[in-house]
């Protein structure tokens, strides 16, 4: 008897795009296992975009951006602060995702300049980013997403200068503590998960949204600072805070380091400090730099795919979907 089971796809599918109707351009960035080349969409009156070269094919990543994706209401302003995907690519047998181009490069990346400069952010922008960082940081804890390698690598600045969150390469999806192997950047690292770290790979740690926000608390600190977290070390396990700092953001930053992950604050809490300290000194603080950067294609554009059969081949992530 034929089955009546209905296949489900509760996430929109990734557009496959010919490699033909891209031009790959030079070389903008790199991590362990991929490199990221600035490029075009031929076909969408030269769309600029960003093509992450995959060594291998990483399902967690493009399960994380469809799980973003299918969020099509998008009422929760978080969403406007994450790397969008357009589409998957293949070229000379690699994978590419087609990611939306960030101009300004990364966070971390800005900031050093900044440092040539000898100049600390403006406050403006200074409460602006970390309050933008952090909402996209509520939105993919409410999604129960953690992102797990939050660091001023992973956040990219637009044409426009609004921050966005990139690389979902070692996410994962859960509602709260989960034990898994571990990887991640060491100086952003939170003291739970240094443990598992030195042991190597294929030990096991918790992992916790409490962890992600150690990291933004190093990352709010390289925004005050504009110092570097792997040439700076820490006293009694805090990064140094000078004098002039207000006690509030001080007393925040340290909480996001306590090494009891339950004392730390939750992303609300430091949005909320955030805004409190903004009124205090009498800063305008707005949602975005400038206007919202322009959705690639309203609507969306995702109707052919070949990730949803390579997903389903894969299979160890489709309890996910
Ligand atoms: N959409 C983008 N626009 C502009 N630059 C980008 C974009 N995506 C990535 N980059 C640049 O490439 C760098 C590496 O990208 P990404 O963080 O996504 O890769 P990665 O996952 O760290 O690599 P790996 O996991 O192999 O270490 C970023 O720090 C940034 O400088
Ligand atoms: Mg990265």
């Amino acid at each position: 008897m034929a089955s009546n089971k209905t296949v489900i796809k509760p996430y929109p599918e990734i557009l496959e795009i010919p490699c033909n109707d891209i031009e790959f351009g030079e070389l903008i960035g790199h991590g362990g296992t991929c490199s990221v080349l600035k490029g075009v969409w031929k076909t969408k009156k030269d769309f600029p975009v960003a093509i992450k070269r995959l060594n291998h094919f990483r399902e967690i990543e493009i399960v994380v951006l469809r799980k973003i994706k299918a969020d099509e209401e998008q009422k929760h302003i978080g969403r406007k602060f994450i790397t969008e995907i357009l589409g998957v690519s293949k070229k000379d047998h690699m994978d590419c995702m087609i990611m939306e181009y960030a101009a300004n490069g990364s966070l971390h990346h800005y900031l050093s300049q900044k440092r040539e400069q000898e100049q600390l952010l403006e406050n403006e922008t200074f409460f602006t980013w970390t309050r933008q960082g952090a909402l996209a940081i509520q939105y993919l804890h409410e999604l129960d997403i953690i992102h797990r390698d939050i660091k001023s690598l992973n956040f990219l600045i637009t044409d426009k200068y609004n921050l966005k969150v990139c690389d979902f390469g070692i996410s994962c999806i859960t509602d709260e503590t989960v034990t898994t192997t571990y990887t991640g950047s060491l100086p952003w690292m939170a003291p739970e998960n240094f443990e598992a770290f030195f042991k190597g790979r294929g030990s096991r740690i918790m992992v916790s949204k409490r962890s992600d926000i150690y990291s933004y608390g190093v990352v709010i600190w390289e925004m005050r600072t504009l110092r570097e977290p792997h040439k700076t070390e820490k006293v009694d396990g805090n990064y140094p805070l000078n004098d002039e700092m207000p006690s509030k953001l001080k007393d925040m930053m340290h909480s996001c380091w306590e090494t009891d992950r339950m004392k730390r604050p939750s992303i609300l809490d430091i949005l909320q400090t955030m805004q409190d300290l903004s009124i205090t000194m009498e800063v305008e603080v707005k949602d975005f730099i400038e206007m919202p950067d322009e959705r690639p294609f309203p609507g969306g554009d995702n109707n052919a795919v070949n990730v949803e059969k390579r997903l389903t081949e894969v299979g160890k992530y489709n309890t996910l979907l």
